[in-house]
């Protein structure tokens, strides 16, 4: 198949069988192999062309957003080929590789200091929200508050994933960030069969997890550390909690077990899968999510520990240089 564009190959990506020994059948949705490597070039793309279709992004403006690294990477992707001026603003705790494919693109690129709440001053959110009221002609697709966001994922990713499975979907495992992602799938599937069961997975040191304690935690991409419509909790069955190390357990077995070389978000799904596959009969087909991939993270260590919990590797390696674990971040 050929495309006009880059942008026409968002998408249609292959739902791959992982052959763990279970009940039913676990397909992964192999999102990382969308051109910008990630699930969110599907939104970023989607938001985009409703601004411009809306009449709010003009020819030669601006995109500027506040991104844990991927919906950063696909707007500045998006900018790229269709000529807008890309601002991304990003929490310290963003992977080195991630900061730089998003400079790759041509975007600009600020880095705030990780804060514990989205809401604070000085908070990558805040700093994106200030700008894009102070840029002249500029667009802030606001993926952590506008519903459009997961609209993205209802109208788009959802009835892809029911087409390839033929409609036999019975559970469906997505890591939570924005939330756009479980929620607008969820909203779909749940419209063509209320019983497939929805889980939202979630970091056991979020704002949510812990009542409004977060503590520390390397997941990028997902952790709900704030309340937004974007996050429907009416199409979710259960909210899974996992930890960094069981993510990054879960990381190190995906790669050298069955080759897929995915994200650390994609490490809490399948643990969150592994918490929940007993509950799976013989007629079960598990969706799970991997929404980019390990190639991103390389410099973070995460495959390298062998046998240890992430914990572990926290001290371990705070003396190498090869090896950088964040310090307390608790934003996405
Ligand atoms: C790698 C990765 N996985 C999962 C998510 C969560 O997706 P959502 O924001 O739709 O909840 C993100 C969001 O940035 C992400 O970057």
């Amino acid at each position: 198949m050929s495309y006009p564009s880059l942008l026409g190959a968002i998408g249609n990506t292959p739902l791959v069988a992982v052959p763990l020994q279970s009940e039913g059948t676990i397909l992964a949705k192999l999102e990382y192999l969308n051109p910008g490597g990630s699930v969110k070039d599907r939104s970023a793309l989607y938001m985009v062309e409703h601004a411009e279709k809306a009449g709010i992004l003009k020819p030669g403006g601006t995109l500027i957003d506040a991104s844990s690294g991927n919906h950063g990477i696909a707007l500045a992707m998006i900018g790229a080929i269709k000529g807008y001026r890309v601002i991304i603003v990003v929490s310290e705790k963003i992977s080195k590789e991630k900061l730089q494919t998003i400079k790759a693109y041509g975007a600009e690129v600020i880095v705030c200091k990780p804060t514990e709440f989205i809401d604070d001053p000085q908070s990558y959110h805040f700093v994106a929200q200030r700008l894009a009221q102070e840029i002249p002609n500029s667009f802030m697709p606001n993926q952590y508050y506008n519903v459009v966001n997961r609209e993205a994922h209802q109208s788009l990713l959802g009835p892809e994933m029911w087409n390839q499975t033929n409609g036999t979907i019975t559970h469906f495992f997505a890591g939570a960030g924005t939330g756009g992602t479980v929620s607008g799938v969820g909203r779909y599937l749940k419209s063509k069969n209320p019983n497939i069961k929805v889980y939202g997975i979630d970091s056991v040191n979020s704002f949510r997890s812990t009542n409004g304690h977060p503590k520390p935690y390397s997941l990028e991409g997902i952790g709900i550390d704030f309340t937004s419509e974007v996050l429907d909790y009416n199409v979710i069955d259960k909210i899974v909690t996992v930890s960094d190390a069981e993510s990054i357990d879960a990381l190190k077995l995906l790669a050298k077990e069955f080759g897929m070389l995915i994200g650390p978000s994609s490490g809490a799904v399948f643990a969150g899968l592994l918490k929940e596959k007993d509950t799976f009969t013989k007629d079960s087909v598990a969706v799970i999510m991997f929404s980019d991939s390990g190639r991103a993270y390389l410099s973070k260590g995460f495959y390298d520990v062998q046998g240890e919990t992430v914990a572990q590797a926290y001290s371990n390696t705070m003396s190498s240089e090869a090896v950088q674990f964040d310090g307390p971040a608790t934003t996405k």
